[in-house]
């Protein structure tokens, strides 16, 4: 409780919204929205995305800050507190354990794909791409960079150490003051590379290939991949904003700062996406090349162009400083879980973590399967069964008067609409997300 009012830091809505931002824009946004909008075709799958993000994304937002701001602890806790409060089992509390566990399994392979982002800083800044053709740079990801685990695993042991750094520092401290540096400064640079893009890349291709709508692309199996994305990529499901809601201060208005959060969010991906499209056309790269669009096409992109070295350059500075404030929020709801239940100091707890993580990042390296299997548990298993469970929580057994108090500022009918949507269309659209994720939903395979 002690927590908001001692961390100044959090006690304005400004603070909140760029560390809950920070959370929410990363790999998700730069690296992952990009190519699976290309696998998909484009438009119609950015029109879905859009509309899951609004319809699923946004309720579900607001009742992850709800249950983190009265709960005003860790997720474990504050679930646990919920159902104490609300008489029934304290088994709820398993889905802050989930969370914790879903963080940590995230965070292991985030962090490796961080890893490769730190290499490209160093790689572009060194003009290794420079004058390279496709060839030689498709190369370079798949033989020198992959093929290398020492390597990946030094720049995943790096990327490790600078989060845990931000981390055992505290989170008014050290989280609080880095996204406050950091997101702008992300905002920035993204804005420097569109505009690059618009006067080199081939913008008019990029435009239409994001936004023309062409349902003929579009498949069932589309429509879930855009629905389970917008979970991810709002950070959704894993107790990472409950977190956050936990040090909000009561003043705040929840539902404004979801919108802001959700919208900064999506403008990020949107602007990565027509940052990213217009090079990526201009160079004659298939826009359907998969996880390897950023690493394999983008310098590729650069080294063809005047300046590419240092634009390629800051553009993967952009992207690890947006990886970073990512994972901070990836293992925060575990720290804080150990820090409010024993008596460890937190750099102790965040050494532990960085322990745990960096084993899981280096299983993801050497074991073959690893890092597809933890990606599969943690999108398609973990959070969408934490975010069901926490609409369900919320609105089915939770006393409605708290969510009443925590949404004030709400009209009658706003207030209802929020509880109508995440007490019924919510669950069902991520009930569709799990369903497809487990195999049982054939109609939309
Ligand atoms: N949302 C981040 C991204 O888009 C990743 C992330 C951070 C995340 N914290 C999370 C995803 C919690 C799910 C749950 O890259």
């Amino acid at each position: 409780m002690n927590e908001a009012i001692q961390h100044k830091g959090w006690n304005s809505r400004w603070t909140f919204i760029m560390a809950a931002t920070g959370s929410a824009v990363g790999l998700g946004n730069i690296w992952k929205f990009p190519y699976i909008a290309g696998e998909n075709g484009g438009g119609a799958f950015v029109l879905v995305y859009l509309l899951c993000i609004a319809i699923v994304g946004v309720p579900i937002l607001i009742t992850e800050i709800i249950l983190g701001r009265a709960g005003r602890s860790n997720p474990v806790n504050a679930m646990i507190n919920h159902a104490r409060a609300s008489d029934v089992s304290k088994l709820w509390g398993l889905v802050g354990v989930m969370g914790v566990i879903a963080g940590l399994v995230i965070m292991s392979f985030y962090s490796v794909v961080a890893g490769w982002v730190l290499d490209y800083i160093f790689e572009s800044a060194q003009g290794a791409f420079v004058d390279k053709d496709a060839a030689a740079i498709g190369q370079y990801f798949e033989t020198t960079l992959l093929a290398n685990k020492n390597l990946q695993l030094s720049w995943h042991t790096v990327f490790t150490l600078l989060t845990i750094a931000v981390v055992a520092a505290g989170v008014n401290k050290g989280l609080g003051n880095a996204v406050r540096i950091l997101m702008p400064v992300l905002f920035v640079l993204l804005l420097v590379l569109l505009a690059y893009s618009y006067q080199y890349g081939d913008f008019s291709a990029g435009f239409h290939f994001l936004f023309d709508v062409d349902f003929s692309k579009l498949s069932g199996e589309s429509v879930l991949t855009a629905l389970g994305h917008a979970f991810f990529t709002l950070s959704l499901g894993m107790g990472a904003i409950m977190v956050y809601g936990s040090y909000m201060p009561d003043s705040a208005s929840i539902p404004r700062t979801a919108f802001t959060v959700a919208f900064l969010d999506t403008m990020i991906a949107l602007v990565a996406g027509m940052a990213i499209f217009p090079l990526v056309f201009a160079n004659g790269i298939e826009p359907s090349s998969g996880p390897g669009l950023m690493f394999v096409s983008l310098p590729i992109a650069f080294s063809h162009m005047p300046g590419g070295a240092i634009f390629g350059s800051l553009f993967f500075i952009l992207v690890g400083i947006a990886a970073w404030s990512s994972s901070i929020s990836l293992i925060e709801p575990a720290i804080a879980w150990i820090c409010e239940n024993t008596k460890m100091a937190r750099p102790v707890a965040a050494a532990i973590i960085g322990a745990i993580v960096w084993s899981g990042g280096t299983a993801c390296i050497f074991i073959d399967g690893a890092f597809d299997g933890m990606d599969y548990l943690a999108s398609n298993i973990l959070l969408p069964l934490g975010g069901l469970s926490m609409a369900i929580f919320a609105t089915w057994v939770m006393k409605r008067k708290i969510a009443k108090n925590q949404l004030k500022e709400l009209s009658y009918g706003q207030f209802n609409l929020w509880y109508a949507v995440t007490r019924v269309f919510a669950p069902i659209g991520i009930i569709i997300v799990f369903l497809n994720a487990v195999g049982i939903f054939g109609l939309f395979a």
